[in-house]
């Protein structure tokens, strides 16, 4: 049973501040690559990019769309992944022709990105482009570029500011660690 973040945080990993400073950022950066451009498609990766995609949308002043698809990995644990990814909610809008910047909370092995962009590329966008918040640069397993990181980090299971920890903690303004001994606290 969950009862409180703090039984399972090992340490702050990015505080609210220093996010909040970060996306505003890159904000300004994607308001300036886009200016001019009347057909920009957010697309959020749910669940873990919701709320970086609420507090990025509200820092570029360029007029937007926003849509949601999910996509998970399948065949391991929670916690692993494999090449195996499938689209568990497609997105609704018809991507052809929209120039599509793609919003993810964190890249690990790249398996679930890599299948993402795949899938668009064959819906023909004028434009695809990747924004992460955070990218895990030692785990990748398959290689693309990335237009806009947030933060690179290290490989530890991390939790708050929309990626979970067995689903909840989602809601936490910050990025924590999670201790190795909560991983396995079933
Ligand atoms: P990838 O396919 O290995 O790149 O996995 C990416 C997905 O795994 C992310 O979209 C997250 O949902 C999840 N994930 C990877 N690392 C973490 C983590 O440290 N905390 C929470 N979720 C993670
Ligand atoms: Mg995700």
């Amino acid at each position: 049973m969950k009862h409180s973040y703090e039984q399972y945080l090992a340490e702050v990993l990015i505080d609210e501040a220093t996010l909040q400073a970060r996306i505003s950022e890159l904000g300004t950066r994607i308001t300036r690559d886009y200016a001019g451009c009347d057909d920009l498609l957010l697309l959020c990766i749910l669940k873990g990019g919701v709320m970086f995609l609420c507090d990025l949308s509200r820092h570029i002043h360029v007029p937007h769309m926003i849509d949601f698809m999910a996509a998970s990995s399948y065949g391991t644990g929670a916690r692993q992944t494999s090449g195996s990814v499938r689209i568990d909610m497609d997105l609704r809008m018809d991507v052809k022709g929209k120039h599509v910047l793609v919003v993810e909370d964190i890249i690990d092995s790249g398996f679930t990105l890599a299948f993402v962009i795949q899938t668009l590329r064959n819906r023909e966008p004028a434009s695809l482009k990747l924004c992460a918040l955070l990218n895990k640069q030692s785990r990748r397993e398959v290689d693309f570029e990335v237009d806009y990181i947030g933060f690179e980090i290290e490989n530890k299971f991390v939790f708050g500011y929309g990626l979970d920890l067995d689903e909840r903690f989602r809601n936490l303004p910050f990025v924590g660690v999670a201790r190795t001994d909560a991983l396995n606290d079933e």
